[in-house]
């Protein structure tokens, strides 16, 4: 019996899963799991949808931008960098089932100005975790990539398929690690799934990081400030929001292994069309201030997500105008609890 058929027999109950509203229903196999970034955005909206469903759940986080705050009770924490020789222990002594690996340096712009600290974080910090995934027998490692792989892309709805040349050190960092996934399988059996997430947003995001500009939108405005729009505003983003992408995440527990899928909206949004829907939600008049375009801005994104629908079963059940009214009551509630 081969790697992965085991891993299916030991794991085929949530195949069953009924999905309602975004939300696994109780009842799965209990798989222990360990989350690395399990502190962050995304990090800890995974951490819940995997603690709902009842598995054990062990983050480990350097809370280099992640917080403390959020690390829900029922988890185990182990505060570390995943670089830490003593992750080894870790694996040693918890032997997870399952790793979903989001701890990275995630700003595009400290990568432009510090490739070698972007690398050091994203590519060697994955080649080491898949080297403890093969020796402590993991039966999957699940990898958030971007779609700062494509680089810049037609204005156009992008498959899976589409040729990847990033525009970022983040972006090729994301790509490389990609590689390497994809060579540990070859090589040493590591079973993957890798996930290319689109420009993600919801609430706990920071001002910092990938994709970042909804929470920098609401953040200036519920201050009275004005936001800056770089470029002329119309490049375009595939917005969503992140319980979607943790539901996504934890779908590829069981499903899709040994591929790689676009976790997108399939929309397009430019962001003077996103800062006319926040201001309407937040019920404000808006005149932003105009910067040149940045460095390793990609003019258009928008990702193709069929593949993860057929394979995964999932695709996007928040529209941009729940997804930011949400956000904004988030907002909006830590602002008064000032
Ligand atoms: N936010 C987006 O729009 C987006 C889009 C595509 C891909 N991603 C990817 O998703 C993942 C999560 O991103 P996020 O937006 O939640 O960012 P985040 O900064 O909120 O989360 C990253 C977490 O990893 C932790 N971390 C960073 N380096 C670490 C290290 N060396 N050791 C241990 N912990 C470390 C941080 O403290 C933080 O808790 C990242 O890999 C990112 O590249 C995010």
């Amino acid at each position: 019996m081969g790697k992965g058929t085991w891993f299916i027999l030991i794991y085929q109950k949530p195949f069953n899963k009924e999905i309602k509203n975004n939300e696994i229903q109780k009842g799965g196999v209990i798989v222990k799991i360990l989350v690395t970034g399990g502190a962050g955005f995304i990090g800890s909206h995974v951490v819940e949808l995997l603690l709902q469903d009842e598995h054990e759940t062990i983050i480990v986080d350097n809370f280099s931008t992640g917080k403390k705050d959020v690390v829900p009770s029922q988890a185990k924490l182990v505060e570390m960098d995943i670089n830490s020789p003593k992750m080894e222990k870790v694996f040693a002594l918890e032997k997870p089932d399952v790793v979903i690996h989001l701890a990275a340096q995630v700003d595009v712009g400290t990568s432009i100005q510090n490739p070698v600290y972007d690398a050091d974080q994203n590519i060697l910090g994955t080649i080491r975790l898949l080297n403890y995934c093969k020796k402590y027998k993991v039966k999957k490692i699940i990898f958030s990539s971007s779609c700062a792989v494509y680089g810049e892309t037609e204005d156009s709805s992008i498959s899976e398929s589409y040729p990847l040349k990033p525009l970022s050190f983040y972006g090729l960092s994301k790509y490389t690690s990609e590689m390497y996934i994809q060579l540990f399988k070859d090589l040493h059996e590591v079973p993957f799934t890798i996930l290319r997430y689109a420009n993600i947003y919801g609430p706990r995001q920071s001002s910092e990081g990938e994709g970042s500009v909804i929470s920098i939108f609401f953040r200036k405005i519920l201050v009275g400030e004005a936001p800056v729009i770089y470029g002329n505003g119309e490049q375009t983003r595939d917005f969503v929001y992140v319980k979607d992408i943790a539901l996504a995440t934890l779908m590829a527990i069981n499903k899709g292994t040994n591929e790689i899928f676009n976790i997108g909206g399939n929309t397009k949004t430019s962001i003077n069309e996103l800062l006319a829907n926040i201001a309407s939600i937040a019920s404000v008049q808006i005149t932003p201030i105009s910067m040149p375009a940045r460095e390793g801005d990609i003019q258009h994104s928008r990702l193709n997500s069929t593949k993860a629908e057929t394979f995964l079963g999932w695709q996007p059940s928040y529209d941009l105008l729940t997804g930011l009214s949400d956000t904004f009551n988030y907002y909006e509630a830590i602002m008064q609890s000032k």
